[in-house]
């Protein structure tokens, strides 16, 4: 029923070869597709899987890019093949007027998807200037439907916001809005059918991801990861029977069918590791560049971009892609303790809120 790692990461090189033909390929062939970026540092939640402290080091406002900065390095990005953007955070939302950036964007006319990751606080009143702007796909985190475990978890009220962000979503007419659903031992085990229904219920996709030990993570136990398999077979004794669905994307998440037809995805970050198809990037709000989730450092495009050195951006941007090695995931495989990237609290840009997930 599960298809092989090996035959998905083959089936991944042909699909992206196919439509590479611009992209800029690194040492494993791997195509310069689709770049995230972190707009901000900045959140208005506190995930203990992200942002297990209360108090962070932000980075200087001054190092913070404005949106027509963005939009200069996207058009960079362009050149050399990128045709997805993701706006991530932090919190996305809490940058002022974000609809903005997305219109810029989408006036450049040479991207194929707009999208981007929120918690879904501040949904409610962005959803329509978002969609007028051009965002095409919306994704929320939401890891329960209890509002205590929701507080619990993101130690900031809100559960019902964030439903109501998914109600204003649709009013907008936003279509392929998913559900982020991080899988934890102890936390939502229980729960992952209820989240399924929901987003049954409400024609979301659901995805679950596997707990990753990555970026200020730093209360990651590999005890409180429920591996891929192991979701599976909870959402089988509820939903019975479930169907492996060939990848047809270099996306991270596998998908799946119930008998009914719904289909949900599993990100296996942590066991299952998706390297050999990654064609993603990050940028984070200060204009540091990271080639893989999983790296420790970035290279700061912010200084060339102010300074107006674009033909130097220009030839950096592929000359590193091209020699991108980076398998950070897989790497990790190979650890005897695996432990969160946190290694260096100090580190400016190592939390996953400012890497952008
Ligand atoms: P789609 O285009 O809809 O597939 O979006 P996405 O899955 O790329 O975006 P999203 O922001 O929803 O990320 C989903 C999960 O995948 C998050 O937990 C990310 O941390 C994880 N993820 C995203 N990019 C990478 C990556 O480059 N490497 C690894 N290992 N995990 C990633
Ligand atoms: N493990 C797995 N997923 C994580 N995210 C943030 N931190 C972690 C982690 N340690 C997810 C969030 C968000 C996405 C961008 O990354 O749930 O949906
Ligand atoms: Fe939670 Fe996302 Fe904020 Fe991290 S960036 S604390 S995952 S809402």
């Amino acid at each position: 029923m599960v298809r092989s790692a090996s035959a998905d990461a083959h089936a991944l090189k042909e699909i992206n070869c196919s439509s590479v033909s611009l992209s800029t390929l690194d040492t494993l062939q791997r195509p310069l597709q689709s770049l995230r970026l972190s707009v901000t540092d900045r959140c208005n939640m506190r995930c203990t899987y992200c942002m297990p402290e209360e108090d962070y080091k932000w980075l200087p406002r001054k190092d913070v890019l404005h949106y027509g900065e963005f939009t200069s390095l996207v058009e960079l990005f362009v050149e050399a093949g990128v045709r997805r953007i993701r706006l991530t955070g932090g919190e996305p939302l809490l940058r002022r007027d974000i609809f903005r950036l997305v219109e810029q964007l989408t006036a450049l006319n040479a991207l194929e998807d707009i999208a981007l990751t929120t918690n879904g606080l501040r949904l409610r009143d962005c959803a329509l200037d978002l969609k007028r702007a051009g965002l095409q796909r919306v994704t929320v985190s939401l890891d329960t439907l209890d509002e205590k475990k929701f507080r619990a978890l993101t130690r900031r009220d809100g559960l019902r916001r964030v439903i109501a962000g998914f109600d204003s979503m649709e009013d907008a007419g936003m279509k392929g809005t998913k559900v982020n659903t991080v899988a934890m031992r102890g936390f939502n085990d229980e729960e992952l059918g209820s989240i399924l229904s929901f987003g049954i219920e409400r024609n979301l996709e659901i995805r679950f991801i596997e707990y990753m030990d990555v970026g200020g993570a730093t209360d990651w136990k590999s005890t409180q990861v429920i591996p891929k398999i192991e979701i599976i077979s909870i959402l089988e004794k509820q939903f019975g029977a479930i169907q492996a669905l060939p990848k047809t994307d270099a996306a991270p998440a596998n998908r799946f069918q119930l008998q009914n037809g719904t289909t949900f995805g599993i990100i296996a970050s942590t066991t299952e590791p998706f390297c050999q198809s990654c064609n993603r990037s990050r940028i984070t709000s200060d204009g540091h560049w990271f080639h893989c989730l999983y790296a420790v450092e970035g290279t700061n495009l912010r200084e060339l971009l102010r300074e107006n050195r674009m033909d130097e951006l220009r030839s950096l941007i592929r000359s590193q892609w091209e020699q991108r090695t980076d398998c950070g995931a897989e790497d990790r495989l190979g650890l005897a303790a695996r432990k969160a990237q946190g290694e260096d609290p100090d580190h400016p840009h190592i939390g996953m809120h400012v890497r952008g997930g």
